[in-house]
């Protein structure tokens, strides 16, 4: 089979990794890639958003299946594009991928469809907004952008001052642009983080193994937060009590509550939860792999991706046999640029790569 995978981070490399080593794949290519991805693949010079190029590309090649890593093109359509051309594609439609693509949307599924998560107002005003905010509202509490603002749409404020200066400069001032027009207001929850995976085909879902990114830039949990400075599979706070709860409250619900939409899901569901003294509540969907998440369960999956990420797009889940999973831990570290996740300095070599001994064990995915 001829694969096309679109995307060019670590989590990309790490899936370009995981399908090189299937059987069923005859030819891999990665657009637009990069130079880890090139190791395992053919990169081409295709944009994440050039959904004319990308489909077309597909057909001409006679692809077997397109896998999407990033939200992006999900949320512009691509799944839709390559279904009327006919072409199997791992990712959900534009109307499903609106769980990430809009919070607001995303919290009234889960509110519909009696998912657990924070109490929340949507403003796309900023009189109400403030009205709210030095009113009745309890501290601390989030002010997030509804829509893809590539993770820097959260703050968590303190006090009014603050609440009041996120709504204003996501509102008036067009931080973030069109994805800060509208903001979510929510309870802030206490709790661990945890991130809940499962590969779905709308009709059943395979959960993956737990894992965890570390958000946080500094050492002992310091700094600002970043996309993730590493991660580790299994999580230990996700024992298997809290697993159960997270499929049967959170994942099953939100999969019928889909269909029930008219909204059908296919692809991998990613729900980014707190573990709170009241159960698993939601803080967030996003309708793709995380990275550095991908990473490490990418390290662990022992079974073939290709057949699993094929039934998602084909809805023949079912029929696959259930993954399996080297039972010993993995962990991601990042390296990263001195000054990420601010301004950082580019294109500087990295030298040594070569020395490593890689394999099963050890991999280095280039981001
Ligand atoms: N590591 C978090 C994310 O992928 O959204």
């Amino acid at each position: 089979m001829r694969v096309l995978l679109v995307g060019s981070g670590g989590r990309e490399h790490a899936l370009a990794w995981k399908i090189s080593r299937s059987p069923l794949v005859e030819k891999l290519w990665i657009t637009p890639g990069n130079p880890g991805t090139a190791q395992v693949g053919e990169n081409l010079d295709l944009a994440v958003d050039d959904l004319d190029g990308i489909v077309g590309f597909a057909r001409a090649q006679g692809v077997g299946l397109v896998v999407v890593g990033p939200e992006d093109p999900l949320v512009q359509g691509l799944a839709d594009r390559c279904a009327d051309a006919g072409i199997p594609c791992f990712g959900p439609r534009a109307d499903a991928a609106e769980l990430e693509g809009s919070k607001a949307f995303c919290k009234e599924v889960m509110i519909r469809h009696r998912v657990p998560t924070a109490t929340y107002r949507v403003f796309s005003d900023l009189n109400p907004a403030i009205s709210y905010l030095q009113g009745g509202a309890r501290y601390p509490l989030v002010v997030k952008a509804s829509g893809l603002a590539a993770g820097k749409g959260v703050v968590i404020c303190e006090d009014a001052r603050q609440a009041r200066d996120a709504a204003k400069a996501m509102l008036e001032d067009g931080a973030h642009g069109a994805a800060g027009r509208t903001i979510v207001v929510e309870d802030f929850l206490d709790g661990p983080e945890a991130s809940a995976f499962a590969l779905t085909d709308s009709r059943t879902f395979v959960p993956l193994e737990s894992c965890q990114d570390h958000k946080q830039l500094g050492e002992g949990g310091t700094g600002p937060n970043t996309g993730g400075m590493g991660a580790v599979s299994p999580n230990p706070m996700m024992g298997a009590r809290t697993a159960d709860a997270v499929e049967r409250q959170v994942i099953l619900p939100t999969i019928h509550g889909m269909n029930h939409e008219g909204r059908r899901f296919q692809g991998i569901l990613f729900a980014g939860l707190k573990l709170t003294p009241a159960g698993p509540k939601v803080l967030e969907y996003n309708v793709r792999f995380g990275d550095p998440e991908c990473q490490v369960l990418m390290l662990r999956l022992k079974s073939d991706l290709v057949p699993l990420l094929l039934a998602c797009a084909e809805g023949d889940l079912d029929g696959c046999e259930a993954p399996e999973w080297d039972t010993r831990p993995a962990i991601t570290v990042i390296l990263a640029s001195q000054g990420y996740p601010g301004k950082y300095e580019k294109g500087i070599p990295i030298h040594g790569l070569d020395a490593l001994e890689t394999g099963d064990d050890l991999q280095v995915f280039h981001a």
